[in-house]
């Protein structure tokens, strides 16, 4: 049968939208899909002509239960997060808007699916971004009102202490100075970095080469430190020293990761903590999109972070380690925001990995950071 033109037009359209466009019958098994459904599925729209739809994954969040008040009742239906996980381990998050249509003679449900994790990933960075600035506002506030009084106390502490005679009491008085220089180091802290960077272009591996000298040092005998650099990313604006203790920051909370999980278990796995470099493409960082990145992972196999925690591990003073003022990450991530760039995380037990994305500069493009 031959369309009429109006019918291939309309055809045309739904290949061009970029929304995938899928109609099912009451079987399952799809009876159309455009061009995106097809790279949305990593399927060729023939194979998908001929598949149940719910054969596509191994794992779907889509509300079934709704797909039956369609078929028994035309009622439509939207949601706006559902994922599908497909063999290979790819996941998607997408909307799905479902409504009925007559079909050849049975009813049909026509899906509109879009798929949405980049701009649901955007929304969360926003408002985590926000929080921990709030945070990070209220603690530097506070940490001055501490600086000042503390000040005050060390000082006579000391002019106390030049006035007495007995060893016994000048020990109180000595006690008082240490401690108060023990908070003010701590207040220090907490007011995070406060020196501008001092910018100049540098070899990221230089960087690392200076942090894993010092790492060696007094890392565990058993764990493995091993470098899986990138030698063709370009020298970019940076002040190095800044970003070495941005990234030292995240190797020592590695290697104290691993420790404890290693201690506790009795695995035959070697623990292992792997800096790698890498080229990334296409990197929204602060609202602006960055062609080509330099990517710094720092990888271990530790026991991970808890699903509880790893939204709050960038905001200061969340720590779980007794000895621990919860101050690295927060630390580390104010300074790679000084240099227009971001730091994520993944983590499942086994593998954790910090992900630490920088604008790649050119000298002549560095003065106007
Ligand atoms: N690689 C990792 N594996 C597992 N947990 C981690 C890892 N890195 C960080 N964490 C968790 O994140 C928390 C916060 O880390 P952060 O560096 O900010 O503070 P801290 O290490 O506890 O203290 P500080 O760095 O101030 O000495 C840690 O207490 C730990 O629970
Ligand atoms: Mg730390």
């Amino acid at each position: 049968m031959t369309k009429t033109p109006q019918v291939s037009k309309s055809f045309q359209i739904l290949e061009q939208l970029s929304l995938a466009v899928i109609v099912i019958g009451q079987d399952g098994f799809i009876r159309f899909c455009n061009q995106q459904a097809s790279m949305m599925f990593g399927q060729s729209k023939k194979k998908l002509a001929t598949v149940k739809l719910w054969d596509l994954f191994i794992r779907h969040t889509f509300p079934e239960r709704l797909l039956d008040e369609l078929w028994e009742c035309n009622r439509s239906f939207f949601d706006n997060d559902v994922e599908f996980m497909f063999a290979d381990g790819r996941s998607i998050t997408t909307e799905v808007t479902a409504d009925s249509m007559h079909l050849d003679g049975e009813i049909g449900c026509l899906l509109q699916i879009r798929q949405n994790d980049n701009l649901r990933k955007i929304n969360q960075e926003n408002a985590q971004k926000h929080h921990i600035s709030a945070s990070r506002h209220l603690i530097r506030g506070l940490a001055h009102e501490i600086k000042n009084p503390l000040g005050g106390i060390r000082g006579a502490a000391q002019l106390l202490s030049r006035s007495l005679d007995s060893d016994e009491l000048k020990e109180y008085t000595q006690l008082i100075m240490e401690q108060s220089d023990r908070l003010r180091d701590l207040v220090d802290r907490l007011l995070g970095p406060n020196t501008l960077p001092k910018r100049s272009a540098t070899n990221i591996h230089v960087v690392l080469e200076r942090i894993f000298s010092l790492v060696m040092l007094d890392k565990p005998v058993n764990v493995s430190f091993q470098r899986d650099y990138d030698p063709s990313l370009p020298t970019t604006v940076l002040d190095p020293n800044q970003i070495e203790q941005a990234v030292l920051n995240i190797v020592r909370n590695g290697m104290q990761a691993l420790a404890e999980h290693f201690d506790k278990t009795s695995s035959d796995e070697t623990p292992k903590l792997i800096m790698q470099t890498r080229f990334a493409g296409n990197v929204v960082m602060q609202d602006k999109r960055f062609k080509q990145t330099i990517k710094i992972s720092i990888i271990d196999n530790g026991g991970g972070i808890s699903e509880k925690l790893i939204g709050t591990i960038f905001y200061p003073l969340v720590s779980t380690k007794s000895d621990g003022n919860g101050l690295g990450l927060s630390i580390t991530q104010t300074l790679i925001d000084q240099h227009r760039g971001k730091i994520e995380v993944e983590s499942v037990p086994g593998k954790t990995a910090f992900n630490i994305y920088l604008p790649i500069i050119q000298d002549n493009e560095g003065s106007d950071l």
